[in-house]
């Protein structure tokens, strides 16, 4: 059963982010902040999904937990700096204060800024058994998906449209980069570690990009119709904000249709692989589509 199976792979991620960040002390409050930060009840999808890829290769899930704990840390980076005042100014996150209004501002820029760098040396000093010549790329590849050419640049573009209408092009833009980039990014590793063919290749990105652009469809529309008490974060706050949105463009029921035909889409790509090979690829698509948090 997917419940299980997320379950099980949420634990074996949590305790290496703790295995991790528990060795880091000084400064205190930046060690602190940066625990509050990830382990916090976050769902681990990104994690998750290289470790579903090397399992589908047969390959040894150790080889890729490092940098599966780097994508996290990275992404916890991006929650802790995307809540500050200065950019979406929310209060919750994961059920708990964000970390600006535990720590404080100037703390939490800095606890952002340690979980992003910190991320790079994981990657490079704690990853085993992957050849220098990949992990060259995987380090290429990370740096490039959570920069400019993507996280940075979606995020950048969704606080530049505030108070705007914008177009579907500039939508698609903002959540190809802002979500879909540090999605794409734990598949695409995967892909790499395990020699993936150029058809498996295409075949997963496609896969990665589909439940992306999904993920942030779902989360725009849990914003509007979820529960405080599901999603741990304020509801309304794209509202508030006046963010464009697939709902703020297309209304909430072409939204759930629209989500529905991408997520549809993006099981179609993985029939190049024996079906009950990508089974749980396959639930996770749909869970997507269900999720209340
Ligand atoms: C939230 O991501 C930010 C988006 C990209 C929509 P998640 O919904 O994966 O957040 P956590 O990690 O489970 O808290
Ligand atoms: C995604 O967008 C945020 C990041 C890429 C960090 P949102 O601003 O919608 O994410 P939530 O709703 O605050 O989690
Ligand atoms: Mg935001
Ligand atoms: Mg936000
Ligand atoms: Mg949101």
């Amino acid at each position: 059963m997917l419940k299980d199976y997320l379950k099980n792979q949420r634990e074996l991620v949590d305790s290496n982010i703790e295995y991790y960040l528990n060795k880091l002390e000084y400064p205190n409050v930046i060690a602190d902040g940066m625990r509050y930060s990830v382990l916090n009840g976050g769902k681990r999808l990104r994690p998750i999904l290289l470790l579903m890829v090397l399992e589908l290769y047969g390959m040894k899930k150790e080889m890729g937990l490092p940098v599966a704990v780097a994508i996290e840390l990275i992404h916890s980076y991006s929650l802790v700096h995307d809540d500050l005042p200065a950019l979406d100014n929310d209060d919750y996150r994961r059920g708990k204060l964000t970390t600006h209004k535990k720590f404080g501002e100037a703390e939490a820029i800095l606890i952002g800024d340690a979980l992003l760098t910190h991320s790079f040396s994981l990657i490079a000093e704690e990853t085993k058994e992957v050849s220098p010549e990949k992990l060259l790329k995987i380090i290429g590849m990370t740096s490039r998906y959570a920069g400019i050419n993507g996280m940075i640049g979606g995020q950048t573009i969704d606080i530049e449209s505030e108070k705007k209408k914008v177009s579907l092009d500039i939508l698609k833009y903002i959540h190809e980069n802002k979500t879909g980039k540090l999605i794409k990014l734990p598949i695409e590793i995967g892909a790499i570690i395990c020699n993936s063919t150029k058809d498996e290749y295409d075949a997963l990105v496609k896969y990665a990009e589909g439940i992306g652009l999904a993920f942030q469809i779902k989360d725009d529309i849990l914003d509007i119709e979820g529960e405080f008490e599901k999603i741990g974060k304020p509801v309304g706050s794209d509202l508030e904000l006046e963010k464009t949105t697939y709902p703020s463009l297309f209304g909430l029921n072409k939204s759930k249709e629209i989500l529905k035909e991408v997520l549809e889409e993006a099981k179609k790509s993985l029939e190049i692989f024996p079906k009950e090979k990508v089974e749980i690829f396959n639930e996770l698509a749909d869970y997507i589509g269900i999720r209340e948090n």
